[in-house]
């Protein structure tokens, strides 16, 4: 148990993992050591957010923004430092010290009674059905049954029936859980005269689980043809966010891992079929399009991110389709190149792609569920082997319909929507063999296409950005060279003790007042810290409340990164280099100074010659000293 707030907070930095807390956020891949992905502080377009994990620190080379993991959560969040710790500690099973611990700890209550309310609701939906308790029952199971779904995929997904009678889950509840918390977990209404009655009835019951496999949210369909709507979806909760969930990714995790990919699909009963055929890595969005926090989502489970869209094959799946690759694009932007083509022939000196689309369209016309049932899984796995790149399956649904365009007018309006996926192509021979094909396809002039890539490339033109670069202040070579100074204390597997390096260093003055304390506060955790990681840490708790120190603190760690593997004769040269270099910018410094008053005496002044005469000593010694150095 930690015996007080600081050794709390050390064990749970302990137990944070910064990649895995970045990643929920950002999609991140690997390059060397480090991790870099698109910064959520500012609008990234290259990647110039970079996670150091053995240092257990992130920072943006753009905008500047850094810390450790705690103050990430803390940013992104938006939540207090002590409510961050008390959660964390309570994710993580460690005892709070009294002297910190909340008694008003009310959302956390709520929630977890909200979670066991949900549980309890989607046995009892469950139990109804299996057991068949009640009259909807038997309906519901033939129905299950026609869709062939037995008791099996019954027990797997945990499906229940909500009966058609107004209260029945709520007279059942209402002995354990306050109306409160029925209410907020979505399980039932308000009545107009004032009572409650259930929210889901005479309904299928699709319990939904997060990725911990709790029950937090229900969809529930409904049982007779004419009942609208056909899908009733519990709210956003507390303990349910829609947009960052994913249904099926519990049971789907461990085959998405292994089979490196995930299969997105339109509906509940798809997932559930497939899922049942031995068809596991795949998930669907729960009554609401796909999102930014599902593709991350799912990047923290498929290394190469390679994911298929299995949607309807209508005009409103493709529709569907289309969005759903627009969005992962969006996400993996600027990560790398995302595998349009199969260029496997070609030799590429870049490493993996960010990602890859492929689209799994069965001609049948049949969304995943009703193509499993009757085509069985093999079938499907055939159309998933030989699954094409989703530029092949947009280009080829547009250039299906080309015999609806036969004028030249209509021909220019046609190649309208051609256009701007050929400008994607970055590859030049892969784009002119497309251009190829689109131009016999439609018979038209290859350069007449190349011309209008151009016009739309042209006007596409990314506006001039206000170079973010300048959000973090211009530092001085000087100031650069004192952080440059400072951060050899930082310095992991150094081949000298704190008070070695304090040696070297001397009495070098840092002027400026952040580096000022940070040096003293160093000063002062060196008597106390074994090694630089504990000095590091210590540091950042010290920190917590300062951001702009901690700030500098990311700053030095990777500015010492230089200094790592260092020679023990080379490191000391370093060291002295930089303390030349600081002497050399302050006498500059003070030349300049002394030349401006030099300018601004006027020489009327009875004491002008005199003073003229110190100041111009004083430059030509100056002078000389920079010259020696
Ligand atoms: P579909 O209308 O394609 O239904 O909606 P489906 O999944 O094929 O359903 P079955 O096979 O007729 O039972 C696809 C998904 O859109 C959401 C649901 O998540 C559904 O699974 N949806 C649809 C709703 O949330 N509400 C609706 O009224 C309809
Ligand atoms: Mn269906």
């Amino acid at each position: 148990m930690a015996s007080t707030w600081d050794e709390l907070i050390q064990q749970i930095k302990e137990r944070l993992d910064i990649v895995e807390v970045i990643s929920e956020q950002v999609v991140l891949k690997k390059r060397g050591n480090n991790y870099w992905g698109l910064c959520p502080f500012h609008k990234d377009k290259n990647p110039s957010f970079c996670v150091t994990p053995h240092l257990g620190i992130y920072k943006c080379f753009s905008c500047g923004e850094a810390g450790d993991a705690l103050k990430f959560i803390m940013k992104t969040r938006n939540i207090e430092f002590k409510d961050l710790i008390i959660e964390l500690a309570d994710r993580f099973g460690l005892e709070v010290p009294h002297s910190h611990s909340q008694n008003s700890s009310s959302t956390k209550e709520v929630k977890e009674q909200m979670l066991a309310a949900s549980m309890v609701a989607a046995e009892y939906y469950h139990d109804l059905l299996l057991r068949q308790k009640d009259t909807n029952s038997e309906i519901a199971l033939k129905y299950l049954t026609q869709r062939g779904i037995g008791s099996d995929i019954i027990k797997k997904f945990h499906l229940g029936i909500a009966p058609k009678a107004y209260t029945t889950l709520y007279d059942e509840l209402r002995k354990d859980f306050s109306n409160d918390v029925l209410e907020k977990a979505g399980l039932v209404l308000k009545s107009e005269k004032g009572g409650y009655i259930d929210r889901f009835r005479n309904r299928i019951i699709i319990p939904i689980q997060n990725e911990n496999g709790d029950y937090v949210a229900f969809g529930a369909r409904a049982l007779e043809k004419d009942q609208t709507p056909k899908y009733l979806n519990s709210s956003d909760s507390l303990i349910y966010n829609k947009s960052k969930l994913l249904y099926g990714l519990y049971t789907a995790k461990e085959s998405i891992r292994k089979e490196d990919s995930v299969i997105l699909m339109e509906g509940y009963f798809d997932v559930i079929s497939s899922q049942a055929h031995g068809i596991e890595n795949c998930v669907a969005a729960c009554g609401t399009s796909l999102t930014a926090d599902h593709v991350k989502l799912l990047s923290r489970y498929t290394k190469s991110r390679k994911i298929y869209l299995s949607f309807d094959t209508d005009s409103a799946g493709q529709k569907a389709t289309s969005r759903g690759a627009e969005i992962i694009k969006e996400v993996f932007k600027g990560l790398g190149d995302i595998k349009q083509f199969d260029e496997s022939y070609l030799s590429s000196d870049k490493d993996k792609y960010a990602c890859e689309i492929r689209v799994i369209a069965p001609p049948e016309g049949k969304d995943p569920d009703e193509f499993v049932r009757s085509a069985g899984a093999d079938a499907y796995k055939m159309y998933m082997e030989s699954a094409p790149l989703f530029i092949d399956f947009q280009l080829k649904s547009i250039l299906k319909n080309k015999d609806n365009y036969k004028t030249p007018q209509e021909k220019a309006v046609f190649i309208k929507q051609i256009i701007p996926i050929l400008a994607e192509i970055g590859n030049k021979i892969i784009r002119s063999g497309y251009i190829d094909i689109v131009a016999q396809t439609l018979n038209i002039d290859k350069s007449a296409i190349q011309a209008e890539i151009r016009t739309f490339e042209r006007a596409n033109l990314p506006q001039t950005e206000r170079i973010v670069k300048n959000v973090t202040k211009k530092t001085s070579i000087l100031q650069k060279a004192q952080k440059n100074l400072l951060s050899v204390f930082l310095v992991p597997d150094s081949h000298f003790t704190f008070t070695q390096i304090n040696e070297m260093i001397g009495d070098i003055k840092f002027d400026d007042e952040i580096l000022i304390n940070v040096k003293s506060t160093i000063d002062k955790l060196i008597c106390t810290v074994n090694n630089v990681k504990e000095l590091i840490e210590h540091l950042y708790t010290e920190y917590i409340d300062n951001p702009q120190a901690q700030t500098v603190l990311t700053e030095l760690i990777s500015m010492s990164e230089v200094y790592r593997g260092l020679s023990e004769e080379d490191f000391q040269n370093v060291i002295q280099e930089t303390i030349d270099k600081i002497n050399r910018c302050r006498q500059i410094k003070e030349a300049e100074h002394i030349k401006n008053l030099y300018k601004g005496i006027k020489d009327d002044d009875p004491e002008a010659l005199k003073i003229q005469i110190q100041l111009r000593d004083k430059i030509k010694k100056n002078r000389q000293k920079t010259e020696k150095i």
